[in-house]
């Protein structure tokens, strides 16, 4: 049976432009099913839209919004109003790096927003109607340090954090019903311009011969294929397991508890990203 027979004839792919969620759309079209897109970036996602449905005769809808804005989340309930949502990814996301008390409100309020507040509610949009058809796949996009306490990093880490606990239980919740929900764990997305700003070139090229980085398209793939075999927790990896490793060992030092397993990922993550898209909590202790 197809992924469009099994799951439904659309799916809906939140933050579809670039590199993961771009290869979802691809990928789900290649499977037959019809893709709704979802970025701020028109143009790219009218052009990704036209490469699907000619490669693979789908039907495709892009929806250009913003998701911060006060109406986006309606405007795009709208605009899936007629389409049965079969599979829904929620990749999009927000990353700020800083020191608490130096970071506004609003980008404080911004990532919780965006993180959190936003999977959940696409979440009861879509889940509930999949639920009563008894068919469907939630994915959401999270990070495999996801339970590691972070300095300058506490309100993106407390909300992927969040997300992951909520894919878990809402996994019990809807497994009876037929209805898949999982939970993505990443490390570093090759081409994605966040990862490209945290960690410098020389790094990169480091961290992708140890397999600790991975290519948007392997990493979608892989990530459907854990999704068929029926996993709730999917980590796309390499040859060196390091992506499964690293989150087995991040949940392992949740059970040693202590200060030792709170303050080493943040000293290792401090080391490890060496980027200016990382660095401004540093800065900022310095001071
Ligand atoms: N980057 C990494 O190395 C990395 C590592 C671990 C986990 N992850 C996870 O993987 C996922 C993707 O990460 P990423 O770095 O590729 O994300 P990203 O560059 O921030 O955005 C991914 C997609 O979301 C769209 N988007 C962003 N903000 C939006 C908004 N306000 N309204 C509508 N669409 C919006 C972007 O398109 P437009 O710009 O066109 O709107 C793009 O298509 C995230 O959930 C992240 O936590 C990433």
């Amino acid at each position: 049976m197809s992924d469009r027979d099994l799951q439904g004839p659309w799916a809906l792919v939140v933050g579809a432009t670039t590199t993961v969620g771009e290869q979802f759309a691809r990928q789900l079209g290649a499977k037959g099913m019809n893709v709704a897109m979802v970025a701020r970036r028109k143009e790219r996602l009218d052009q990704v839209a036209s490469e699907i449905s000619e490669a693979h005769g789908v039907e495709t809808r892009t929806i250009a919004l913003d998701l911060m804005e006060e109406t986006g989340l309606d405007r795009l309930q709208d605009a899936t109003a007629d389409l049965e949502i079969g599979f829904l990814v929620v990749n999009a996301n927000l990353h700020r790096v800083g020191h608490f008390d130096l970071m506004s409100l609003e980008d404080k309020r911004a990532m919780a927003q965006m993180n959190f507040e936003m999977p959940v509610t696409l979440a009861h949009v879509y889940g509930g109607p999949m639920v009563e058809r008894r068919r469907g796949a939630i994915v959401m996009l999270n990070e495999v340090n996801c339970f590691s306490p972070l300095e300058f990093d506490a309100v993106f880490q407390g909300t992927k954090a969040g997300l992951r606990l909520f894919c878990e239980s809402l996994w019990l919740e809807y497994r009876a019903s037929n209805v898949r929900v999982a939970s993505i764990h990443v490390s570093g997305i090759e081409g994605s311009e966040s990862y490209d700003a945290k960690i410098t070139p020389g790094r990169r090229r480091l961290i992708k011969l140890l397999g600790a980085s991975m290519d948007p398209a392997a990493i979608v793939e892989q990530a459907l294929r854990q999704l068929e075999r029926g996993k709730l927790i999917l980590v796309p990896d390499t040859w060196m397991f390091v992506n499964i490793y690293a989150l087995k060992f991040s949940d392992f030092l949740r059970l040693i508890g202590g200060r030792l397993s709170i303050m080493a990922p943040s000293a290792f993550f401090h080391w490890f990203m060496d980027g200016e898209g990382a660095r401004a909590g540093q800065k900022e202790r310095k001071r």
